[in-house]
C-alpha cells in the first residue's frame, strides 16, 4: 500500500514533512487548492444544496481529498454524511477528513488493517487562553502554564487538535459524543501525543490510552489518530 499521496498541484508549505505522521497502510491526500461542486457526485450535491459558501467549499474540497484516497483503495462512489456528521464509507474502508483555512486533507485505509482513523488540521494560535477552561482540565492547564509563551500557544493548539482527531477516530466505533473534558492529554510535547479516556466510551475502558501523531507544517498543525486492527 502506498503511504503518501499529495495533490500534484499542491503548493509547497514551509517545512512540510509528513514523515512519521501516517502509519504504513493508510492513504493520505492533502491539498491547498479549493474545489467546487464539480467534484461532487449527484447525491453529495443534493445534501449540500443549502450550504453557505464556506461550508460548501469545505465539503467539496474534503470530498475531493477523501475520494482521492478511496480511489486508491478501489472505491470511487459517493460519500454521504452519517450520524453526527461522520462520513459514510463502504464496510471495507475507513476514512477521515479535515479542513483549515489553508489546508484540507483526508486519510483512508482498509478496514482489514485499521478499525478507525481520525484526522484534524488546525492553524497554530487558534486556541487562546480564554478557551482553555472549555477544552482542558486543571492538570492540562497546569502543564501548559509551565511552558514558555510560544510553546504554550503551539502545545495548546496541538492538544486541541489531538482531541478532535481522537474524537473523529472514536465516534464511528462508539457512536458517542465525547466532550473535551472526557479525555485528557498527557503532558507530552513533540510528535507523539497521548490521549487518555477519563470515562468509559463504548468498548473503550476508562484509562485507555491512544497515541496521536502530530506535525507542524508552516502555521498548520496536523494530528492523526489511528486504531490498528
Ligand atoms: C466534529 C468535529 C470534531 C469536527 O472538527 P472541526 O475542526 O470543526 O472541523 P474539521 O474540518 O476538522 O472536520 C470536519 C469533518 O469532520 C468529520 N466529522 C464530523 N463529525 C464527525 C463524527 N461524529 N465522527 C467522525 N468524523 C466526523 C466530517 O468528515 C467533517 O467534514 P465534512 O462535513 O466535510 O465531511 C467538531 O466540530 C466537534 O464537534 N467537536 C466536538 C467533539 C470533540 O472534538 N471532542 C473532543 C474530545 S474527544
Amino acid at each position: 500500500m502506498k503511504n503518501g499521496n499529495f495533490d500534484p498541484e499542491m503548493l509547497p508549505l514551509p517545512s512540510l514533512d509528513f514523515q512519521g505522521l501516517f502509519p504504513v497502510g493508510t492513504v493520505p491526500f492533502f491539498t491547498q487548492n479549493r474545489r467546487g461542486v464539480e467534484v461532487l457526485l449527484p447525491r453529495e450535491a443534493e445534501i449540500s444544496e443549502g450550504y453557505g459558501s464556506k461550508r460548501l467549499s469545505d465539503f467539496c474540497t474534503g470530498r475531493y481529498c477523501l475520494r482521492s484516497c478511496t480511489n486508491i483503495l478501489g472505491f470511487s462512489g459517493e460519500i454521504l454524511i452519517g450520524d453526527r456528521g461522520m462520513p459514510i464509507l463502504p464496510p471495507g474502508i475507513v476514512g477521515t477528513v479535515s479542513h483549515s483555512k489553508v489546508l484540507s486533507g483526508a486519510v483512508a485505509a482498509l478496514a482489514n488493517d485499521f478499525l478507525s482513523v481520525g484526522l484534524d488540521i488546525e492553524s497554530n494560535g487558534r486556541i487562546n487562553r480564554d478557551m482553555w477552561h472549555l477544552l482542558f482540565n486543571d492538570d492540562e492547564s497546569g502543564f501548559l502554564n509551565s511552558l514558555a509563551a510560544d510553546e504554550q500557544v503551539l502545545t495548546a493548539t496541538k492538544y486541541f487538535s489531538a482531541k478532535e482527531a481522537f474524537y473523529k477516530m472514536q465516534y464511528p466505533l462508539t457512536g458517542m459524543y465525547l466532550d473535551f473534558h472526557d479525555v485528557e492529554m498527557l503532558p507530552e510535547q513533540g510528535d507523539t501525543l497521548c490521549v487518555v479516556l477519563l470515562n468509559e466510551a463504548g468498548p473503550f475502558e476508562k484509562g485507555r490510552r491512544f497515541e496521536v501523531n502530530a506535525k507542524v507544517a508552516g502555521n498548520e498543525i496536523i494530528t492523526f489518530c489511528a486504531l490498528p486492527k
